[in-house]
């Protein structure tokens, strides 16, 4: 039986750590995977979450199952983190995930089940997991256009153009912010111009937030999903605690769709739970009960968004400085995008094969598109990748 099963593509983020590992080069630098490095390239465990473990352990009393949809406490700490106060809260339906890949699954089944037929609008690029997980699922994906790789801006203009010929009750998928891969982020005035489209058109607002306090800060970055939320009928969100809690192995994340009434809330939150239970029945808890822990204590919160911010104003830094030593070396203004872009990544727009270059050449390993993670840098390696850049004239 097994024989007959399909070769399935490698994924291209993973398939390069596994290069990168298996690289024996000492001064090799990874600038591939979406992990947040500090400047020793350690991944480090948050302070907030070390203190939340340590009372975790004294205090939890039993394993026992949780529920299908987590706990709510998790489900209210999450929606207060995201949405604020944009939203009643007797209006979101909730359901704690493996992860933020968790719940785009889930919303992907859920749209499925809703309105099968649907097809969701991806960004080009955009993460490859999400059109791997639609074409896995059988859902029909449609690409609008995003990002001009010579500028290194959105194309906002190609944007609206490609949405506007969505059909009625098509999904548009948007990244809250710190846009994966491109780095590159709507503005407010974007955002609005965006939900009027989706309102005239009438279309179902996704929502992926992954990176939310990597960008401009941690309200600032919910701006854009706070205001879809408050403006559309209907929204769905996923939300990962990967990168801002740092607890990636941990698998959290959240499904949350928001509605218009309690009853509907109710009808999908039964739903949420039904496809939990299918799936993998109940959520990962570990990783939950700490965010939810650190969320609704004032200490431990105080300390988390400290540490987050410093991690940010860090990735902040490191932008300025490579975009400073890339305008020194190229004597030119061509990579001035890299200090306004947000979160994790910038999409370079070099050519593949320069890309390749770098990896060959350097032992720089950014990903095939020329996503470079700035995490993976530090004030030490920012000039070597400058020098390594200007050096690969194309
Ligand atoms: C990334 O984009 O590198 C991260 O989200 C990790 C992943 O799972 O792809």
């Amino acid at each position: 039986m097994f024989d007959r099963l399909p070769q399935q593509p490698q994924d291209k983020i993973l398939g390069l750590m596994q290069i990168f590992r298996e690289d024996p080069r000492g001064d090799k630098i990874d600038l591939g995977v979406g992990v947040y490095r500090n400047a020793q390239g350690v991944t480090p465990v948050m302070r907030a979450i070390k203190a939340a473990e340590r009372r975790l352990w004294e205090e939890e009393q039993t394993k026992a199952y949780t529920a299908l949809a987590g706990t709510p406490e998790f489900s209210d700490a999450m929606i207060g983190l995201v949405l604020g106060g944009a939203v009643a809260r007797d209006c979101v339906a909730a359901a704690a995930t493996p992860g933020g890949t968790g719940a785009l699954r889930q919303a992907f089944e859920l749209i499925r089940m809703a309105s099968p037929g649907a097809a969701v609008w991806i960004s080009d690029p955009s993460w490859p997991n999400h059109a791997s997980i639609l074409n896995h699922l059988g859902m029909p994906v449609k690409q609008y256009r995003y990002f001009d790789r010579a500028a290194g801006t959105v194309d906002f203009e190609a944007m609206c153009e490609d949405i506007s010929g969505a059909a009625e009750g098509d999904v548009l998928l948007l990244h809250g912010c710190c846009h994966n891969p491109t780095g590159a982020n709507l503005t407010a005035d974007e955002w609005d111009a965006v939900i009027d489209i989706m309102t005239q058109r009438r279309l179902f607002p996704m929502i992926d937030i992954a990176y939310q306090g990597f960008g401009d800060g941690l309200e600032e970055d919910a701006a854009g999903v706070r205001k879809v939320a408050s403006s559309m009928p209907e929204t769905l969100i996923a939300a990962s605690c990967s990168k801002n809690f740092g607890i990636y192995r941990e698998r959290t994340g959240i499904v949350m769709a928001v509605s218009q009434d309690k009853a509907r809330q109710k009808l999908i939150q039964t739903n949420l739970a039904h496809l939990n239970r299918q799936n993998f029945s109940f959520p990962p808890d570990h990783g939950a009960r700490l965010v939810s822990m650190i969320l609704t204590d004032a200490a431990l919160r105080r300390d988390w968004q400290e540490e987050l911010e410093s991690v940010r104003l860090g990735m902040l830094a490191l932008r300025e400085q490579l975009a400073a030593e890339l305008r020194r070396r190229t004597n030119s203004d061509r990579y001035e995008f890299i200090a306004r872009h947000r979160g994790m990544f910038s999409m370079t727009g070099i050519s593949p094969q320069a890309v390749d270059r770098l990896r060959e050449e350097h032992g720089i390993y950014m990903i095939g598109d020329s996503r470079l993670n700035i995490a993976g840098l530090n004030e030490e390696t920012v000039p070597i990748l400058a020098e390594a850049l200007a050096a690969i004239r194309e």
